[in-house]
């Protein structure tokens, strides 16, 4: 993979660019991939730095609009959405916007939008089995996520504290564990893996975002 990109368009993400396409590689051949320190040491301390400062005071929901439940027997964590309303909030989605030109240029997926939030387990808190897209009445899928993205915001984590997000593959088999260590960027297809977060004995930070493509639906223009 690999091609030039005119550098007015990239702004100074320059280094970047190896990860990305370790990134677009991951995407296109196995479909996950785990990569430690993805960001700079600046940015990525002061998005800990915001995590742990946040209010989490709106237990996350599953599902989508009026069927959305909040349900603590499937998920016990806390969000808030992130916007760019903090220099660093948005170099985060800077860097998103970035990835996404990257690899809708290298893997012509047509990622059209990036959603993100902080999100914090407290001890004991865990994210039961599931997938990141969401199946309509006829198992048709009515969600656009595409590419479901995590980074971790835990400096001092050690084995013991659990947390670990576990991918599943298509026979129910684990395919990996990853620790949700300081820095670790994780990144896999929506659609194709099943994915749990076991039960965190400390506080656990995370940022959890969704590269979003358009449904083929809306891509199909109506005849004149
Ligand atoms: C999610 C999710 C994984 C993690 O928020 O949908 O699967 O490791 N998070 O936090
Ligand atoms: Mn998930």
């Amino acid at each position: 993979m690999g091609f030039e990109v005119p550098q007015s368009e990239v702004l100074n993400v320059q280094p970047q660019y190896c990860l990305f396409d370790a990134m677009a590689d991951a995407l296109a051949g196995p479909g996950w991939g785990a990569f430690p320190s993805a960001l700079s040491d600046e940015v990525l301390n002061e998005l800990c730095r915001i995590a742990h400062s946040k209010e989490y005071n709106r237990p996350a929901r599953i599902g989508r609009r009026r069927k959305q439940q909040h349900n603590p027997q499937i998920r016990r964590d806390n969000i808030v959405w992130i916007d760019g309303s903090h220099p660093t909030q948005q170099a985060w989605l800077d860097w998103s916007a970035q990835l996404q030109l990257w690899l809708n240029r290298s893997l012509m997926i047509g990622l059209s939008f990036f959603e993100s939030h902080f999100a914090s387990y407290a001890p004991g808190g865990f994210y039961a089995k599931h997938l990141d897209i969401f199946k309509g009445p006829n198992q048709q899928m009515l969600s656009e996520r595409a590419v479901s993205v995590v980074l971790y915001l835990n400096p001092n984590w050690i084995p013991g504290h659990g947390g670990e997000l576990v991918l599943y593959g298509r026979d129910g088999e684990v395919l990996i564990e990853i620790a949700p260590t300081m820095g670790t960027i994780v990144l896999f297809n929506s659609a194709d893996f099943l994915h749990e977060v076991l039960p965190a004995g400390e506080q656990r930070f995370s940022i959890a975002g969704w590269f979003h493509r358009q449904p083929a639906s809306a891509l199909a223009l109506p005849v004149a």
